[in-house]
């Protein structure tokens, strides 16, 4: 089984913190699907069947015509094995959905949107540099609720200058349109966007680690309290409402990427990655050669990315898992290294899996980072 992934790398405007591979350039833009369809007849024995989920991500693949997304999805439905419930999720911007593009992207097949809110307040969405606004982010998630059972708001904590109540009341907001999957992501600060220039030059200043913590645990326990499972670090669903896509990815399934900077995986030790260069990008699918970066990953690699996805997941990491996997030598390191975080009580076992403790759940990428092997 696999999963599909293709990057549409084209955005109306660039926010400040996003160092994902995005152009505004209007060049391109027609030809892209075109390439995209071609990419996948190129690496079509790639795909694992059956194909289990399409992801349309980017950039904004909600600037994709609802024809070109239908004839991609008939395209793979009927030259491909797919799941009877194939999970096909399209990332939108609320500036560009209206009721007419929803009704036509059902229709197409999609069955699940992930809405880019990011925040329910104007001063939150003009220091991201959104493109939309929050009578915008309003509008659309009262028209995605009219069409889509299945739908994930995204949201983004830890912004510059907000204040706990900021945050508790945009959480508030977001679960007053009760949405299936929330995704929060704490802001982070990537080399060469305009927010990492903006910090430098201190123009702008950032919350202390200790507030961010505070939103993170807001965020936990408020959407706990409203019946949401936090299966994975910045991801909250409701029972059934799991991510098809992103749990794959967690648990090391097979995918495939298509479109500028597109990642995949053969499930094994192969990870590849295409140029992140639209033009470049261009040119190597019209003369049939793929530009592709291969990477093989060691044991030691594929062990240490497990650790740091299982930890993230509210499963945690599986001891038995490890030693079918890597062998006895990784579970006696294992068991060896979490020894100092039981001492804190960062870690507890459950049965046969190793879980972050509620209050250490916010260090979890630290924590798994210090059980690597290096
Ligand atoms: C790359 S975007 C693509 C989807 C769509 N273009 C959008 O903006 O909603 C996917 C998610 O990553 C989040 N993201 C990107 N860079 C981030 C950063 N530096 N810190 C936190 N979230 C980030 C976005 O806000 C968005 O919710
Ligand atoms: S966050 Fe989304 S809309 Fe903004 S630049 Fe990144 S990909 Fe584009």
């Amino acid at each position: 089984m696999s999963n599909l992934y293709i990057h549409y790398p084209f955005c109306k405007q660039a926010c400040h913190y996003c160092n994902f591979h995005f152009s505004t350039s209007k060049d391109g833009r027609n030809d892209m699907f075109k390439l995209i369809k071609n990419e996948l007849h190129l690496r079509s024995k790639e795909l694992i069947n059956p194909i289990e989920s399409i992801y349309f991500g980017g950039g904004s693949p909600s600037l994709i015509s609802t024809k070109n997304i239908s004839d991609f999805i008939d395209l793979i439905k009927n030259k491909f094995e797919v799941k009877k419930n194939i999970e096909v999720t399209l990332e939108v911007n609320p500036d560009d959905v209206d009721e007419e593009y929803l009704k036509k992207i059902k229709d197409s097949g999609v069955n699940r949107l992930s809405i880019g809110i990011q925040s329910f307040f104007e001063k939150d969405l003009i220091i991201m540099n959104r493109a939309h606004n929050v009578r915008q982010a309003h509008k659309s998630l009262e028209s995605v609720s009219k069409f889509f059972q299945n739908f994930s708001i995204d949201l983004i904590y830890g912004m510059p200058y907000s204040s706990l109540t900021n945050w508790k009341n945009n959480l508030e907001i977001a679960l007053s349109y009760n949405p299936p999957h929330i995704s929060a992501y704490a802001l982070t600060v990537e080399e060469k966007t305009v927010l990492y220039h903006k910090v430098k030059e201190k123009k702008i200043d950032l919350l202390d680690d200790d507030d961010v913590k505070q939103q993170y645990e807001i965020l936990i326990n408020t959407l706990e309290l409203k019946g949401y499972i936090n299966y994975e670090f910045s991801n909250f669903a409701k029972k059934n409402h799991f991510s098809i896509n992103n749990q794959n990815y967690w648990i090391g399934k097979p995918y495939l990427g298509l479109g500028p900077s597109a990642h995949s995986y053969d499930g094994k030790f192969l990870r590849s990655w295409n140029i992140s260069n639209n033009h470049n990008y261009a040119k190597s699918i019209m003369s049939g050669v793929l530009d592709l970066k291969i990477e093989k990953l060691s044991t030691k690699d594929l062990y240490n990315e497990y650790l740091m996805t299982a930890l993230r997941t509210h499963e945690g990491v599986s001891l038995a898992h490890v030693k079918k996997t890597f062998g006895k030598r990784y579970t006696m390191y294992l068991e060896d290294q979490v020894k100092r975080h039981f001492k804190y009580r960062n870690l507890f076992w459950d049965g046969d899996f190793l879980k972050v403790t509620k209050k250490a759940k916010f260090l979890t990428d630290g924590i798994a980072a210090d059980l690597f092997l290096v």
